[in-house]
């Protein structure tokens, strides 16, 4: 299929795990890719899908400095002429705890911080301007469903998630401001809020090789790449503004589109 040709998506984090999957996603639907990663294992997912005739571009950048991000944009920009999509997907877990001592707890801080949040706020910030002025985008934030979990559940993410949730209750700030900011530039941003994901980082929380009856159940990268495209489908007058769950036993897809409530601020 071809629902995404002449766009070009940007995704942070797509050497492995779920932003890999939405790279292959997203390729697959026709868009010119620019993957940016840490690990230069990126550039081996960019020969991949070259290989299927996707055209993209891989650049080893770290989301939390300002310049690698700059870097990043500037160059898919240059290569393609244009960012459609913006996929905030990189971060990192650790585990933390108020008991943790104190190096431990500015260390972790730090480090999450940077990649979730800051990360976050540089990349959204880096293409904002480029899409107002094309008159359209997406910007397209990865969250946690411990910030919007089932109905009948109340948030959080257990015992040692203090710091990583704090930084993707974050995001919500950017997401809510910029929805309405950009909303009169045909500019929609949204968060993904799901559940557990196959990837390096679930397998690390884990602590173990996860056994076949929690496999069975966790969601695949797969999944959250065609989620987004459809996403990204629903065209400029999409939902944006919106905290979107996808949780273990329910199905993997958009859930339907809901009036924005007012907001007391102009
Ligand atoms: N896996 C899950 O169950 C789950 C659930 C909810 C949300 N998330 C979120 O999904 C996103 C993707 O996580 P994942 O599960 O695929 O993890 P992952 O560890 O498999 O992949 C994360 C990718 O981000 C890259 N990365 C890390 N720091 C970076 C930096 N500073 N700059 C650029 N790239 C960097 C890593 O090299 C890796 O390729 C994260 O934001 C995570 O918090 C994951």
């Amino acid at each position: 299929m071809n629902r995404l040709g002449g766009t070009t998506a940007a995704v942070t984090g797509a050497a492995h795990g779920i932003g890999a999957g939405m790279a292959r996603a997203l390729a697959a639907e026709g868009a010119a890719l620019a993957l940016c990663d840490v690990d230069p294992a990126v550039h081996a997912l960019a020969a991949e899908l070259e290989g299927e005739g996707a055209r993209v571009l891989a650049v080893e950048a770290d989301v939390s400095v300002a310049a690698d991000v700059r870097r990043f944009v500037d160059a898919a920009v240059a290569r393609f002429g244009r960012i459609d999509a913006m996929v905030a997907n990189a971060g990192v877990w650790r585990a933390t705890s108020p008991l943790d001592p104190w190096d431990k707890a500015l260390d972790d801080f730090e480090a999450l911080v940077a990649v979730n949040l800051r990360g976050v706020f540089l990349c959204g910030r880096a293409v904002a301007p480029h899409m107002a002025e094309m008159g359209g985008g997406h910007i397209v934030s990865v969250a946690t469903d411990h910030i919007h979990p089932p109905p009948g559940y109340s948030t959080g993410g257990g015992t040692r998630m203090d710091v990583y949730d704090a930084t993707k209750w974050g995001i919500n700030g950017f997401t809510q401001a910029w929805a309405r900011v950009l909303a009169p530039h045909g500019v929609r941003v949204n968060a993904l809020c799901m559940d557990a994901t196959d990837s390096n980082m679930i397998r690390g929380a884990l602590g173990q090789e996860p056994p076949p009856e929690l496999l069975e159940r966790w969601m695949r990268p797969e999944q959250i790449g065609g989620l987004l495209v459809d996403l990204l489908c629903e065209g400029p007058e999409g939902r944006t503004g919106e905290n979107i769950g996808i949780w273990l036993g329910h199905e993997v897809a958009l859930p339907p589109w809901r009036e924005p409530l007012p907001s007391r601020f102009t």
